[in-house]
C-alpha cells in the first residue's frame, strides 16, 4: 500500500513536470512561429521609383534587378541599408534608392470577413482578415482582381471587389492642442502623430464618434469632438450650385450610363434607390458609391407611405437602410418619400433628413429627352434639386445635353447633403 501510494505520487510528479515542459515547449515554438510570421508581416511598404538592385546579405552581390515602382515590404530597417521582400525574394536595398509608396483610402464592403492573403492568388497564405466598414490603405490593384492593402494588422492582398471609395467630408481641427491621430479608433491606442489646430482635413465618418483623417500625408482616426464641418470649404459663395437626384434605381445598364456621363462632367449627383431594386443590383449600388455619389433612401418597393400603416411604412425604411448598409458598408444618409408623400408620424420614424425636389422634370411621363432639358432650362436655379428616374433610357440617354447646357450656364452639380450644408 505505502510502496504505491509514494509509486503514485512520483507518477503525479512526473506528469506534473511532464505538462509543465509540455506548456514550456509550446510556448517557445509558438513565440519562435510568432517570429518567424513578423518577418513575412511587415507593416511598412516603400517603392522603387527608378528601380535597382536586390542584394545579398554581403551587400554586394547582386541577387536581382528589380524594375521601376517595384513594391518592398520592408522588413528590417538598417541606417544605410533595408532588409526587403520583394514577390517571393528576400534581400537588402539600399535606402536611399526608396520612398515610401503613394497609397489611397477605400472602405472595405463585404457583408463577410475578407481574407488577407500573401500574394496575389486566391490559394497565397491568410494573414488575417479585414471587416465591413474598415477603411484601408490601398498600394496598387494587380490584373487579376487583387489589391494590396494596408490594415493595423497585415499588408495584404484583397479581392479589389470588397473595396468602394469612401465619401468624404471637409473638415478642420478645432481645439487648441489640435488633434491626435492613431492608427485605431480606440483612445487605449497610442498616438502617431498630431494635426494641429486649423488644419484642413478630408474626413471619413468611422464607428461612433471617430473619424478616418487625412491631412498633408499625415492619416489615421481622430476624435469626432476634435473636429468641426469646414464651411467655408462647403459653400463656396459665388458659384451657383445644384443637386442631380435619381430615383427608384439601381438599374443595370440605366444606372451605368448615367454614371458615364455623370463621370465625364465631373458631376456628383445622389440616387435615391429601392430596397427591391438594391436586392436586385447590388454590384450597381456599389458603384454608384464608389463613384463617389450619395445614396439615399426610397423605400423597399415605393408605396405610397400615408396610404399604409406607420408599421409598415417603418419597415420599408429600415429594411432598405439594411441592405444599402450590407451592400456598400455604410447607412443611406439622406430619404425621400415616393410620390413626396409623407406627414410628422411618418417623418417621426426615421432621423434620415427628407428631401423632396424643386425642379420636376416629369421624365417618367413624357420619356422625351428634349422634354426633359426644356424643364430643366426653365426651371432650375442656384440650389435647385432636380428630379430624374435612372430606370427610363430616355432619362440616360438625355443627360447628356442636360449637363452640357448647366455647366454651360456656370453650375457645380453636388450631392444633396453638400447642397444643404450650412
Ligand atoms: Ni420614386
Amino acid at each position: 500500500m505505502l510502496y504505491s501510494d509514494k509509486h503514485l505520487e512520483l507518477g503525479v510528479i512526473i506528469m506534473k513536470k511532464v505538462i509543465v515542459l509540455s506548456a514550456l515547449i509550446v510556448t517557445f515554438s509558438l513565440l519562435f512561429f510568432t517570429h518567424t510570421e513578423a518577418i513575412n508581416n511587415s507593416l511598412v511598404i516603400k517603392t522603387l521609383p527608378n528601380g535597382g538592385n536586390l542584394y545579398a546579405e554581403d551587400q554586394t552581390s547582386v541577387l536581382e534587378k528589380l524594375p521601376a515602382n517595384s513594391i518592398l515590404f520592408i522588413l528590417e530597417e538598417q541606417s544605410f541599408w533595408s532588409k526587403v521582400q520583394v514577390n517571393e525574394s528576400i534581400g537588402f536595398v539600399k535606402n536611399a534608392a526608396m520612398s515610401s509608396a503613394l497609397s489611397s483610402l477605400m472602405k472595405i464592403s463585404s457583408s463577410s470577413h475578407p481574407i488577407i492573403r500573401q500574394t496575389n492568388d486566391k490559394n497565397a497564405k491568410h494573414l488575417a482578415t479585414t471587416h465591413n466598414g474598415a477603411y484601408v490603405r490601398v498600394y496598387l490593384q494587380t490584373q487579376n482582381g487583387f489589391s494590396l492593402i494596408q490594415t493595423d494588422q497585415a499588408i495584404g492582398y484583397v479581392y479589389s471587389s470588397t473595396l468602394v471609395k469612401p465619401v468624404s467630408i471637409n473638415m478642420t481641427v478645432a481645439h487648441k492642442n489640435g488633434a491626435a491621430i492613431r492608427n485605431v479608433p480606440d483612445m487605449n491606442y497610442s498616438i502617431q502623430n498630431t494635426l494641429s489646430n486649423n488644419s484642413a482635413v478630408t474626413a471619413y465618418p468611422a464607428v461612433d464618434g471617430w473619424f478616418y483623417v487625412e491631412s498633408k500625408g499625415i492619416y489615421g482616426y481622430a476624435l469626432a469632438n476634435k473636429l468641426k464641418k469646414d464651411t467655408k470649404q462647403n459653400t463656396n459663395s459665388g458659384v451657383k450650385r445644384i443637386a442631380l437626384t435619381f430615383d427608384d434605381g439601381p438599374h443595370p445598364t440605366v444606372t451605368r450610363q448615367i454614371l458615364k456621363t455623370l463621370a465625364k462632367y465631373d458631376a456628383k449627383a445622389t440616387f435615391f434607390v429601392t430596397g427591391r431594386r438594391v436586392e436586385l443590383s447590388p454590384t450597381v449600388l456599389k458603384e454608384i458609391y464608389a463613384a463617389g455619389h450619395e445614396i439615399g433612401n426610397h423605400t423597399f418597393n415605393h408605396p405610397k407611405l400615408t396610404n399604409i400603416s406607420l408599421k409598415s411604412a417603418k419597415e420599408q425604411i429600415t429594411s432598405t437602410n439594411a441592405l444599402i448598409s450590407k451592400t456598400i458598408g455604410q447607412e443611406a444618409t439622406v430619404f425621400r418619400p415616393p410620390y413626396g408623400a409623407y406627414n410628422k408620424n411618418i417623418q417621426a420614424l426615421t432621423d434620415l433628413p427628407f428631401v423632396l425636389w424643386t425642379v420636376d422634370t416629369l421624365d417618367w411621363q413624357h420619356h422625351d429627352p428634349n422634354k426633359t432639358l426644356q424643364a430643366v432650362k426653365k426651371q432650375t436655379k442656384n440650389g435647385s434639386i432636380i428630379l430624374m428616374h435612372d430606370i427610363h433610357q430616355s432619362t440616360a440617354n438625355g443627360l447628356d445635353s442636360v449637363l452640357h447646357y448647366l455647366s454651360n450656364e456656370g453650375y457645380e452639380f453636388v450631392t444633396v447633403s453638400e447642397l444643404q450644408a450650412k
